[in-house]
C-alpha cells in the first residue's frame, strides 16, 4: 500500500491533537498502518530545536524573526529527510500535526515575512514533499484562546508564539484560509467551532469520498 500523508494545521486550541487522536483508531480499524508526528519536532534533535523555538526566553536577547524561521526550516529539513520519508516508503499512513502551512501563516502571513522565500525555504527543506491533505481547522483566535487556557496538559501557561495578540493570531487565520484558497485541491477547511465528534466525521468524510479510504 502506498504512504499517505496528511496534515493538520490551524491555529493554537483548534483541535489538531485532538482529531489525530480521534482518526488514529479510525484508520487502524481500516487496517491502514501510521505514525503520528507533530512540528516543529518529530526526531530528537528536531524536537530540541522545538524547545529553544517554543520555550526560548531571556530577558536580555530576544528570538529574531530570521532566526526565528531558520529554525522551524531546520527542524523540518531533519524531521522529513530521517522520519517521514522513511515512513511513506514504508506505506504507512503519516500524520503530522502542523507542518509546511504553519511556517506561510505564522512567519510569513502573521510576521510579514516574503512569503516566496518561505516558499522556496520549505521547499528545499522538504525536498519537495508534499502532503497528500492537509485539514485546516478554521477557528476565531478568541476560541483558542480559550480553549488552550483551560488545556489541562500546559495548565493554561501559553508558550512564546501563543502568547502572541488576538491581532496576530487574526492574521495567523487569514493567513491560512488564504493558502486554503490556493490550494484547493490540498487543503480541506473544517469549521472547528463545533464539538469534536462533528469535525471527526468530516474529517473521515473527506478520507472515504476523496480519497477512498
Ligand atoms: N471541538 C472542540 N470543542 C471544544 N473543545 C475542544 C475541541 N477540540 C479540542 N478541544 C479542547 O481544547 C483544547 C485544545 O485542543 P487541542 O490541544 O486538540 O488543540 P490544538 O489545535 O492541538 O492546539 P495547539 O496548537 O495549541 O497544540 C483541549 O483542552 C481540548 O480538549
Ligand atoms: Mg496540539
Amino acid at each position: 500500500m502506498e504512504g499517505f500523508f496528511i496534515t493538520f494545521e490551524g491555529p493554537e486550541g483548534a483541535g489538531k491533537t485532538t482529531q489525530i487522536k480521534m482518526l488514529e483508531p479510525w484508520l487502524a480499524s481500516k487496517g491502514r498502518q501510521y505514525i503520528t508526528t507533530r512540528e516543529p519536532g518529530g526526531t530528537p534533535l528536531a524536537e530540541k530545536i522545538r524547545d529553544v523555538v517554543k520555550h526560548y526566553n531571556n530577558s536580555g536577547e530576544q528570538v529574531y524573526d530570521k532566526t526565528e524561521l531558520l529554525l522551524f526550516a531546520a527542524s523540518r529539513a531533519q524531521h522529513v529527510h530521517f522520519l517521514i520519508r522513511r515512513e511513506l516508503d514504508a506505506g504507512k499512513v503519516v500524520l503530522c500535526d502542523r507542518f509546511t502551512d504553519s511556517t506561510l501563516a505564522y512567519q510569513g502571513y502573521a510576521r510579514n515575512g516574503n512569503i516566496k522565500f518561505i516558499e522556496a525555504l520549505n521547499h528545499y527543506a522538504v525536498e519537495g514533499l508534499k502532503p497528500n491533505l492537509t485539514i485546516l481547522m478554521d477557528l476565531p483566535p478568541s476560541s483558542g484562546r480559550e480553549r488552550t487556557s483551560h488545556r489541562p496538559e500546559t495548565q493554561g501557561v501559553h508558550d512564546r508564539l501563543e502568547a502572541e495578540t488576538l491581532d496576530f493570531h487574526e492574521k495567523v487565520r487569514q493567513g491560512y484560509l488564504e493558502l486554503a484558497r490556493k490550494n484547493p485541491d490540498r487543503i480541506k477547511t473544517v469549521d472547528a467551532s463545533r464539538n469534536p465528534e462533528q469535525i471527526h466525521v468530516d474529517i473521515i468524510k473527506i478520507l472515504e469520498e476523496q480519497y477512498e479510504f
